[in-house]
C-alpha cells in the first residue's frame, strides 16, 4: 500500500487530521489497532474549546455537535463551603465551551470518513515505523492476520501515549519530561439529570470532586481517589455520599442520585516529548504529550496539533514549501507547554496531596480566593480554560 500521509491511530487526533487532509485534497490512510465499537465506546473527555468547536464545524463534522452539544458560558468553583462562578464570555471577549463527549466526536468523524473519506482500517495494529530520516517512511502493521506495509511521504503518529510511532525518533534526539501525581480520578456515568447548569470544580478538605454532564439526562462525575484504587472499593452509595460531602456548601443545593452505569479509575500524568517531528515522522496529540485531566485540555490539544499540521500539509501541497512542516514542532510546543502548565495548575490547586501540610492548603485557598475576587486572575483562568488561540 502507498499513500501521502500515513496516520497511525484512529482516536480524535488521527480522525480529525484525516478529515482536514481530505478537505485539502490530500490522501491519507488511517490505521487503528482496535475495532470500531471499542473506539466509539471509550469514555474520555467531555469539554470542547472554542477553537476545537470551530474546526469541527468548518470541516463538516459539527452538525450533530451543534444539535446535541451543550454550550456553556462558565464554570463554578467551590471551596470553603462557598460557590463562585467564572463567566467566560465577559472575561474572554465572547469565548464559550461546548459539552460534547469525545466518544461522540469520534463517532461523527468515523461516520464521515467511512461515507466520504479515504481508507480507515480497524484492527490494524502498527508494529513499527521505519525510515523516518529518508524520503519514504514505512509503516509496518498487521491486519486480518497478515503482515503488511504502508509506504508514505509522511507518517503522523496519532497513536496515543502507549503508541509505537514515538519509537521512530532516535533516543539521542527525543527528550521527555514527566510528572506523576499522587492521586487518581474515579469517574462515573450516572443516569440522572445533572444537578447543575454548569460544571462544578470543587476543592474540599476531603479532596477534589468534579460535576460534569453528558446530556440533560446523564451526569458525569469524578472523585479524587488514592493511586491504586480499584473501582470495586467504591460501591454506589459510598460514591454518592462522598460526592455529597465534597460538593457541600452553606446554602441550598442538593446532588441528585441515580443509577451508576460506568465506573473507572484514571491515573494522572504530565508528559511532553520533544521534538514533535523527526525527518518525515510527526507526532500529534497524546503520542507527544499528556496532561492531567483537570483543565479539560487533552482532547483539545490533540485537535490543535492536527489543525496546525493539516495547515502545514496544505501549504506544502499548494506552494511546494515545507517551511510550515519544518516549524510544526516549535509552533505546537509553545501552546503545549502553556496547556501543561494550566493543567498542572488546576490539578495542584484543586486536589489534596496526601503529604500536604496545612500551610499548603491555605495557599490553595488563597489562590482560589484570588480567582474568585480578582478580574485579572479570573481572566487568566477563563482564557486558558476556553482555549488560547491556535497558532
Ligand atoms: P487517543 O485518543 O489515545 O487515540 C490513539 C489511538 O491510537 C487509539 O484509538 C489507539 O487504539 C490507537 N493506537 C494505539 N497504538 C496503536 C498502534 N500500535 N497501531 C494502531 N493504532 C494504535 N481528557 C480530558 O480533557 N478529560 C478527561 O476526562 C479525560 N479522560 C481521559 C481518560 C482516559 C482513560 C484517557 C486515556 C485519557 C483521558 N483524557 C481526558 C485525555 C483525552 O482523552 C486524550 O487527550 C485524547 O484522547 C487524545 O487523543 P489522541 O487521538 O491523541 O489519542
Ligand atoms: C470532563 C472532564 C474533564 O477532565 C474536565 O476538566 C471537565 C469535564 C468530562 O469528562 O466531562
Amino acid at each position: 500500500m502507498r499513500t501521502t500521509v500515513g496516520i497511525v491511530g484512529g482516536g480524535p487526533a488521527g480522525l480529525l487530521l484525516a478529515r482536514l487532509l481530505h478537505e485539502s485534497g490530500i490522501d491519507s490512510v488511517v490505521l487503528e489497532s482496535r475495532d470500531r465499537a471499542y473506539v466509539e465506546r471509550r469514555q474520555r473527555a467531555g469539554i470542547l474549546e472554542d477553537g476545537t468547536v470551530r474546526a469541527l464545524r468548518a470541516c463538516g463534522a459539527g452538525e450533530r455537535m451543534d444539535r446535541e452539544g451543550l454550550v456553556h458560558d462558565g464554570i463554578e468553583l467551590r471551596f470553603g463551603r462557598r460557590s463562585h462562578r467564572i463567566d467566560f464570555p465577559s472575561l474572554t471577549g465572547g469565548r464559550r465551551v461546548m459539552v460534547y463527549a469525545q466518544t461522540e466526536v469520534v463517532k461523527d468523524l468515523i461516520a464521515l470518513r467511512l461515507r466520504e473519506g479515504g481508507p480507515l482500517l480497524f484492527e490494524a495494529e502498527v508494529r513499527a515505523v521505519t525510515g523516518a530520516d529518508g524520503d519514504r517512511p514505512v509503516v509496518h502493521f498487521v491486519h486480518e492476520g497478515r503482515r503488511q506495509t504502508l509506504t508514505c511521504d509522511y507518517v503522523v503518529g496519532c497513536d496515543g501515549f502507549h503508541g509505537v510511532t514515538r519509537g521512530a525518533v532516535p533516543d539521542g534526539v527525543l527528550r521527555t519530561y514527566t510528572r506523576d501525581y499522587p492521586y487518581s480520578w474515579l469517574g462515573i456515568l450516572a443516569d440522572v439529570p445533572p444537578s447543575c447548569d454548569e460544571l462544578i470544580y470543587a476543592h474540599s478538605p476531603r479532596g477534589f470532586a468534579l460535576h460534569s454532564m453528558r446530556s440533560p439526562s446523564v451526569s458525569r462525575l469524578y472523585l479524587q481517589v488514592p493511586n491504586g484504587t480499584e473501582p470495586d472499593e467504591w460501591p454506589d452509595e459510598r460514591i454518592w455520599d462522598e460526592l455529597d460531602a465534597r460538593f457541600a456548601i452553606d446554602g441550598d443545593w442538593k446532588l441528585a442520585r441515580g443509577p451508576i452505569t460506568s465506573k473507572a479509575v484514571l491515573p494522572m500524568r504530565s508528559f511532553v516529548a520533544e521534538p514533535m517531528r523527526y525527518g518525515r515522522v510527526l507526532l500529534a496529540g497524546d503520542a507527544a504529550h499528556i496532561v492531567p485531566p483537570t483543565g479539560a485540555k487533552g482532547l483539545n490539544l490533540a485537535a490543535s496539533d492536527v489543525i496546525v499540521l493539516a495547515r502545514a500539509f496544505a501549504h506544502l501541497r499548494e506552494t511546494g514549501s515545507a517551511e510550515l512542516l519544518a516549524a510544526y514542532s516549535d509552533t505546537c510546543l509553545r501552546r503545549v507547554w502553556r496547556a501543561e502548565h494550566f493543567s498542572y495548575f488546576m490539578t495542584t490547586t484543586l486536589h489534596t496531596d496526601p503529604g500536604q501540610s496545612e500551610f499548603d492548603t491555605r495557599l490553595q485557598l488563597s489562590q482560589l480566593d484570588r480567582i474568585a475576587t480578582s478580574t485579572a486572575a479570573a481572566t487568566d483562568l477563563a482564557e486558558n480554560y476556553t482555549g488560547l488561540p491556535i497558532p
